[in-house]
């Protein structure tokens, strides 16, 4: 089911101590208001629409670099504001479904957005709750506690989702003097149905200053390293150089494609859109198209980067191994590394390329053509 969902990140962090509020922070070297964008567009989140202080919205646009079908909008002086500005902007797309996310939850993931959009079928809200486990106790006004009952009392965190127009149709019908402490809330009162699904411990929401602590136990908990790998072939055929890992080779034959036939390239590209589970080059690049004829292949690396980007990744080692008997790799090496550092925007030290021969073995034996094979790793979000 496709759903949008609007990021509340306008408040100022006054329980969580000094320096900059706490959906700036950074938890695992990450901001926290990040964490939450990504992990909802790696739920699925066809759009996003971010809400800040006046003033941040520069600061967030920095933070948010490269996730696509975002919007930055301003907040207010309470919550219920903030969330109010942020269903607004998504009044021209009128989304079916929304879920509105606090920007402190850093640790959301596919599965608990799963979980809410299957209860949604059959409420008008669902909202992730857990059991009180402590007893729970009132001061009175002489300070003398009293005991309240905890059963049947849930604590509920967020995403929340709700249908789009009866959330709108809530908070425009909201008429208590009080805003509302949490979207549910409003739905309720208007008479809307609202459901439980499982909470989850690393939904926590950073309040005090020693909730980062808890954050930065729990942050190895949130990502996920996937691993992609690609292969390709090319055939020599007549020309003066090759093309191979975005370094052009002086040769006495060239590579038959319909691009630039640079193997390695096409290898690395189908490796990195293997691990994000993006298909294939072929796919993103038909040959049939013209546009890709005697393309040069940077492009398709390029683009393969802007999906994992999109998808709230981060590409984190990438490996090539050509296979040929000529021409010779390791005089070029050292550029073929310094261009895929390049195009990944990655430091050196996490580019690999190798070389090896079949021993005399087979087409790359027969120099008929060459070969290239690639591994990626990839972070990403749960
Ligand atoms: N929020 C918001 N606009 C406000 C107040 C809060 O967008 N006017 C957001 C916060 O940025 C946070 C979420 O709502 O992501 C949950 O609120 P809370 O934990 O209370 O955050 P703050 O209000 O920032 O913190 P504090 O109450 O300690 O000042
Ligand atoms: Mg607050």
């Amino acid at each position: 089911m496709d759903f949008s969902a609007v990021i509340v990140a306008a408040g100022s962090g006054s329980r969580a101590g000094s320096g900059p509020a706490k959906q700036w922070r950074r938890v695992a070297g990450r901001p926290v208001l990040r964490w939450a964008a990504e992990g909802l567009r790696a739920a699925g989140a066809v759009s996003l629409v971010v809400v800040v202080a006046e003033g941040e919205v520069d600061h967030a646009t920095e933070v948010l670099a490269g996730l696509d079908r975002l919007r930055i909008v301003i907040g207010g002086a309470a919550r219920a504001d903030s969330v109010r500005a942020g269903l607004a902007a998504l009044a021209s797309e009128g989304p079916e479904v929304v879920l509105v996310h606090d920007a402190a939850r850093p640790f959301v993931t596919s599965a608990h957005v799963a979980a809410l959009l299957e209860a949604l079928a059959e409420a008008d809200g669902a909202v992730p709750t857990l059991p009180v486990a402590d007893t729970l106790k009132r001061a009175g006004p002489d300070g003398a506690l009293g005991t309240v009952s905890r059963d049947g009392l849930h604590r509920v965190q967020t995403p929340q989702a709700f249908h789009y127009a009866r959330l709108v149709q809530a908070y425009e019908g909201w008429n208590l003097s009080e805003p509302p402490t949490d979207d549910a809330m409003v739905v309720e009162r208007a008479g809307g149905r609202v459901i439980a699904t499982p909470g989850d411990p690393m939904l926590m929401k950073l309040t005090y200053p020693e909730d980062f602590a808890m954050a930065e136990a729990l942050a190895g908990q949130a990502r996920l390293t996937r691993i992609g790998q690609g292969l390709d072939a090319h055939r020599f055929g007549p020309g003066d150089s090759v093309w191979l890992c975005g370094v052009q080779i002086p040769h006495d034959r060239g590579l038959i494609g319909h691009s630039d036939a640079d193997a390695g390239l096409h290898a690395l590209t189908d490796a990195i859109l293997g691990a994000i589970g993006c298909g294939d080059i072929g796919e993103h690049f038909p040959p049939s198209d013209p546009r890709w004829k005697g393309a040069a292949s940077d492009q398709f690396v390029r683009h393969a980067v802007a999906l994992v980007r999109q998808a709230g990744g981060r590409i984190v080692n990438a490996d090539v191994t050509l296979v040929c008997e000529e021409p010779k790799i390791k005089p070029h090496r050292e550029a073929m590394r310094a261009r895929i550092a390049e195009l990944l925007e990655l430091p050196l030290a996490r580019i690999s390329v190798k070389a090896t021969t079949t021993e005399g073995m087979g087409f790359p034996g027969r120099r008929e053509g060459l070969a290239a094979q690639a591994v990626v790793a990839v972070d990403t979000p749960l």
